[in-house]
């Protein structure tokens, strides 16, 4: 077959790649000028976004509790429409928002040899970084290394944690954590449910995975991406971008809008998880990452993932969930009631690319 040696060919270079344990941040250290082949992406079908138009992606104001109703509409539409909008004035203090940034910015910037302890692919571990988690499933490589902290249900022991940023973390989990309560508990109301069915009747809030991306400057941005087009395998994700640097974008209706950085904000963003047990009502939207130009600066970013993890991974069951009358009419589920274990297992197979994995779980 005349396509073999190319096939062989491009997983030892993954392999070579991945031996270094050094990730992208090696590749550009090391003075590269063109990306390897690996990370080259073939040419993307939708239209770019547009930079002078304002973004769509609301911003939501969480000042004065007495606004409630008027919060909950507000989500609810963002839910239902781009399944994305920014947070402000949510009440997690801004030094801890920097710190935190800053914390993995120095972990990814430490030589090689300090992270490669580190460098792991075993999902039992609660402390992983690597580059590319799909490096071996996908088709194309992005221009990105992650450090993984899964802080629930059961934390790492803080020595396991890289020390730069080893004890921000816990304070910055427990502050997202409350947050995504607050969050979840507007959601469940705009879902018609009592406030606190998602946060704890279906323990959305008990799985937590801190994840800090280092998009490093790339000799040949236009052929690569920071991260592929994908959707979330979360309940809900809140999302810490660098406040400078920029280049998420969401598809919505063909086109990329960009999610510009808006000083002391989060992104938030339905998962497929809740678009599942919502039935399709909220949406988890397909999003990327542009690489960074190469006049940098690199770029930081936490992504907070609430999902299932621990023994609720592989026991607990989730699909739609019946809504109250109150919801409006009730439609037959679309979907069938699957454990997390079953769906993160498509999702991994599939790597990141493009197309839902709930689809595979459509009835
Ligand atoms: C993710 C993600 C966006 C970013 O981690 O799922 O979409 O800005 N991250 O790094
Ligand atoms: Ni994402």
């Amino acid at each position: 077959m005349a396509s073999a040696p190319i096939v062989y060919d491009r997983l030892s270079e993954l392999k070579a790649f991945d031996d270094t344990k050094a990730g992208v941040k090696g590749l550009v250290d090391a003075g590269i000028t063109a990306i390897p082949r690996i990370f080259r992406h073939p040419p993307d079908p939708y239209t770019p976004p547009d930079h002078h138009a304002d973004s769509i992606i609301p911003t939501i104001d969480f000042t004065g509790a007495a606004r409630r109703a008027e919060l909950v509409a507000e989500v609810k539409k963002a839910a239902e429409t781009v399944g994305f909008f920014q947070v402000i004035n949510h009440g997690v203090p801004a030094t801890v928002m920097s710190e935190m940034l800053d914390g993995l910015r120095a972990f990814h910037e430490e030589p090689a040899e300090a992270k490669r302890p580190y460098y792991t692919r075993d999902m039992g571990s609660r402390v992983r970084y690597h580059s590319n988690f799909d490096l071996f499933q996908s088709p194309a490589a992005t221009w990105r290394d992650t450090l993984y902290l899964d802080m629930a249900p059961i934390a790492p022991a803080p020595e396991e944690i890289p020390p730069a940023c080893r004890e921000v973390v816990f304070e910055y989990t427990n502050h997202v954590q409350m947050l995504g309560g607050s969050l979840l508990e507007l959601m469940s109301e705009a879902l018609g449910l009592h406030r606190r069915y998602l946060s704890h009747d279906a323990g959305c809030l008990d799985g937590i995975s801190i994840v800090g991306h280092y998009y490093p400057p790339c000799p040949e941005p236009d052929l690569t991406l920071g991260t592929t087009r994908h959707s979330d395998p979360s309940f809900l994700t809140v999302l810490l971008q660098d406040g400078v640097v920029g280049g998420l974008q969401v598809l919505v209706g063909g086109r990329w809008v960009p999610v510009p950085p808006v000083a002391g904000a989060f992104v938030v963003n339905v998962g497929d998880f809740l678009q599942l047990m919502s039935n399709d009502r909220f949406k988890s939207v397909e999003h990327r990452v542009v690489a960074v130009g190469a006049a940098g600066p690199p770029r930081v970013s936490v992504a907070c993932f609430f999902r299932p993890r621990g023994v609720a991974a592989s026991t607990r069951v989730y699909g739609p969930i019946v809504m109250d009358a109150a919801a409006g009419p009730r439609s037959p589920p679309r979907y069938r009631s699957i454990t997390a274990e079953e769906f993160i297992n498509h999702y991994m197979d599939k790597g990141l690319v493009g197309k839902s994995a709930l689809d595979h779980f459509r009835i």
